[in-house]
This record gives structure tokens, C-alpha cells and sequence, in this order.
């Protein structure tokens, strides 16, 4: 299922103004359908995110025999078939561009009594699945992958699985909640002890659920052999997805943006942090709970940004949101270095070489390293960049373009689908000068030096 080609012609706009409503937590909304339709009764999902991940997830679990009806955009209703009540599917799962379906999916169906398979697109099935494979196969799962522990993955049947005590060397919420879900199947407890927290979302999820585990920081214990009870999610707005109109409206002249009731799950947040050292001014108002998660509305003015050294504490804590970050450092004063960043390497596109690459070709001096990078704040021009079908990527070259002298083409944007439908009107109804290909009108760009 590979994406057509389709390009984003991008350039200043005018100051971001207004109120804005971020899609549904991506994150939330894979989990949401996962636990929902293996818990017993009806649960209503509101919040849920529109976007082609969450979709994909949504259609593998109708294909596993669950019932999902859609009674407006954004609401679900799970009819539940319970924790041993999946059916076996007919042909192979596709979980397109979505990485953390696949993840997930893998410990979930390893536990099932019946084979199946997952495929990915092409950008999917380039991504490492023996992080999960591996740890999976201790609890005696049987999974096999192509050369090189990629995907397809192919999920034999498994009796039962048996708990174990998994120390993971890389800190990935994917791989975490892998092995916890396979935890719900087995004898025993499972035990994730993590090098760094993570994001805690199947934690919290299983306790409202009602499993009876136990979860601190970077540390997580699951029983097996226990039931879930239905219940009602409220998913909060994309913290990831907010991060670019964040950005935007840091660096744009005359800027004034209200973000409203973002995720602010600590483990999301680190984005909020390193900004914040960097020069932004951003507010947090109405700290409220939605359905046992922080939200608040974010208030984001322009404020020119200075280079940091970016603490390695935040790393996890920000992980999809470096291409956000490497935009608003090319635009601030000084060098910014990134460091203890090397999964950055196997997103969606290796997002290190990728949006150094398109920074360059803005004027901007970028130098790589295994794990991070140097970033030369500068004056950015105009240009062709290519987002590698990367959504991130595409729409952080969407927020550079706001601060460039000359239009910035971006290609390979469709994927951006997958995270942030509507992000094109969004951002115009925002003030970005954006349009889908050719379709930029030229009265769009204002001079701002007027
Ligand atoms: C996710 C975990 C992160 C993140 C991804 C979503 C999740 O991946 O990058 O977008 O929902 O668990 P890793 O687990 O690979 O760090």
C-alpha cells in the first residue's frame, strides 16, 4: 500500500492566531481499540484519532471478528468479544504505515490460539522487529520475520505463553507494551524494567480496564490469566501533533496560539521542556484530567529562540518530535546539539538523515553523528525537500517554510495522513502559507520585514 506521490508548496503566511482543536492522541487510539475489543461488554472511545494508523489498527480488529460501529467522526463503539475471544483472520493484518500496530499486535496475537500475519508498507517493512521478536520468543512465542528480523511478521499459535522478567536495552514504549501485552496471556507475571521511562499508556489503559497490574516509572508487572473490564475512553488531543503549531508559533513574528486540552502525559511533554531552555514563551492553562490523562490548554507567543545543549533526560521524552525541534534550532540564534538520540534513526525514515538533508538544502549547517546532531541556526531559504514519506518530517518542513525567504517545496507529503488528517487546513486556518501542490495563491505570502 504505498502512498502516490503528492508535494506541499509552503511559505511565510501570516502571524498564527486563533483557538485550535488537535486530532485525538495517536498513541491513546491504537491502544484504545486494542483493549477494548478484548475486554468484556461495550466501551465508548471519543477523541479517537481519524487518522490512517489508528484506521489500520480499527480494521485489523474487525478482521480479528470485533465489532466497531462509528456513530460520528471521532466516536467508537467497541462490542468487546472478550480476552480469548478473537477469531482467526483469512489473510494477512496490514498495518500500513504503523509502526506501533505491528509492535503491539506481534505480543497480542502471540498469545492467541491461531496463526496470522502482518504486513506494513514499504517504509514499515524496513523497520527493526526483532526488538520484539526477541523478547517475545523468551515467553515462548514463535514468530518469523524476514532477513534481518524484518517484517512481515509471521504469528504462530501459541498455547500458552510463560511470564518473564524482560530488561530492555533500548527505551521504546513499543517494545514495553509488546511484551505486556503477550503478559495478559500467560502463567505467570511479566515483568518490563526499562532503561529510561517511556510513555505509561497500556499501563494505564490495562488499570482502567480493570487488569490488576502494578507500574511505576520504567518498571511494569502484569499477571496473567485475568479478564478486562469494558470501559469508556476519552483521548486527549495529540501532544506530537501539537508540537508543530507549537513550534510555528514560537517562530513566527506576531504569533498568539491556543492549543486546546493537549495530552501532557509527562512522558510526552520533554518538547515543552527543552523549548522552554531555549527561549519560548509557552503557558500552560486549565490543567484538567480526561479519562485518567493530564490535559491542559497550551498558550504559545513568539519568542526568539537561542541554541542549547539538549539534556539527554528529555530525549525519550520528546522522541517523535525531533524533526519539530531540529526546525525551530535551524532558526534560532547559536548551535543546538542533540545527543542519546539513535533511535531517531529507525522512525518512520532515519529522521537524523533526513532532516539534515532538507536543512542543508535551506542553507542550514547541519553535522550528523550516530545519535544526534549539531544544528547551525541561520537564515533559511527556499528550496525543494524531500520528506522521505515521513509525516513528521513533512509537516516540520511546513513549519521551516514559515520562516523562509523563498517557498519550499516538500515532497512525498501523503503519509501525513496517517498522524494528522486535516493538518493542511489547520495550518492555513492558523495563518501558514500551505497549500497541496501548485495551489498556493501568491497573495498568501506577506512580507513581514513591511
Ligand atoms: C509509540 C512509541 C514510540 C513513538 C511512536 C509511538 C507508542 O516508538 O515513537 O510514535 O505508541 O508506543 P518507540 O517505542 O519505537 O520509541
Amino acid at each position: 500500500m504505498s502512498a502516490p506521490l503528492v508535494s506541499w508548496n509552503a511559505m511565510p503566511g501570516s502571524a498564527l492566531r486563533g483557538t485550535l482543536e488537535i486530532p485525538g492522541d495517536k498513541s491513546v487510539s491504537h491502544r484504545a481499540i486494542m483493549l477494548a475489543s478484548l475486554a468484556d461488554g461495550v466501551s465508548r472511545i471519543d477523541g479517537f484519532l481519524e487518522g490512517e494508523d489508528a484506521r489500520a489498527t480499527e480494521s485489523i480488529f474487525r478482521r480479528l471478528g470485533v465489532r466497531i460501529d462509528t456513530p460520528q467522526a471521532g466516536s467508537r463503539i467497541v462490542h468487546g468479544v472478550g480476552i480469548d475471544g478473537l477469531r482467526a483472520p483469512s489473510t494477512p493484518l496490514d498495518c500500513g504505515n504503523a509502526g506501533t500496530a505491528m509492535r503491539l499486535l506481534a505480543g497480542l496475537l502471540a498469545g492467541q490460539p491461531f496463526d496470522s500475519v502482518l504486513v506494513g508498507d514499504a517504509s514499515l517493512s524496513k523497520r527493526p522487529m526483532h526488538r520484539v521478536t526477541v523478547p517475545l520468543a523468551r515467553m515462548g512465542a514463535r514468530i518469523d520475520t524476514a532477513d534481518g528480523g524484518l517484517p512481515p511478521l509471521q504469528v504462530h499459535g501459541a498455547t500458552r505463553l510463560q511470564g518473564i522478567e524482560f530488561i530492555a536495552d533500548v527505551a521504546s514504549a513499543q517494545v514495553k507494551s509488546a511484551v505486556l501485552l503477550a503478559g495478559l496471556f500467560t502463567e505467570g507475571s511479566t515483568t518490563v524494567i526499562e532503561p529510561q521511562p517511556t510513555r505509561d499508556y497500556t499501563e494505564r489503559m490495562l488499570a482502567a480496564f480493570g487488569w490488576p497490574l502494578t507500574f511505576s516509572p520504567g518498571r511494569a508487572i502484569v499477571p496473567g490469566g485475568h479478564r478486562l473490564r469494558a470501559t469508556d475512553v476519552h483521548i486527549p488531543a495529540d501532544f506530537s501533533s501539537a508540537a508543530f503549531f507549537i513550534v510555528a508559533a514560537t517562530l513566527v513574528p506576531g504569533s498568539g496560539l491556543r492549543l486546546r486540552r493537549v495530552g501532557m502525559n509527562p512522558r510526552r511533554i520533554g518538547l515543552l521542556h527543552v523549548l522552554r531552555l531555549m527561549g519560548a514563551d509557552i503557558t500552560v492553562e486549565t490543567a484538567d484530567e480526561q479519562g485518567g490523562e493530564p490535559v491542559a490548554d497550551l498558550v504559545v507567543r513568539h519568542a526568539p529562540l537561542h541554541g542549547i545543549e539538549v539534556p539527554v533526560e528529555h530525549v525519550a521524552d520528546m522522541i517523535d518530535e525531533f524533526p519539530a525541534l531540529f526546525v525551530a534550532a535551524a532558526c534560532a540564534q547559536g548551535v543546538t546539539t542533540v545527543r542519546g538520540a539513535a533511535e531517531l534513526r529507525v522512525k518512520e525514515s532515519d529522521r537524523i538523515a533526513t532532516v539534515a538533508a532538507g536543512l542543508r538544502t535551506l542553507g542550514i549547517g547541519v553535522d550528523e553523528s550516530p545519535d544526534g546532531a549539531r544544528i547551525h541556526g541561520g537564515e533559511l531559504r527556499g528550496g525543494r525537500v524531500d520528506s522521505h514519506g515521513d509525516h513528521r518530517v513533512a509537516m516540520a518542513f511546513a513549519v521551516a517554510a514559515q520562516c523562509a525567504r523563498d517557498a519550499v517545496i516538500i515532497e512525498d507529503v501523503a503519509n501525513v495522513a496517517t498522524s494528522f488528517p486535516g493538518f493542511v487546513e489547520l495550518g492555513q486556518a492558523a495563518g501558514f502559507g500551505l497549500a497541496r501542490e501548485g495551489g498556493l495563491p501568491a497573495a498568501l505570502a506577506v512580507d513581514r520585514t513591511s
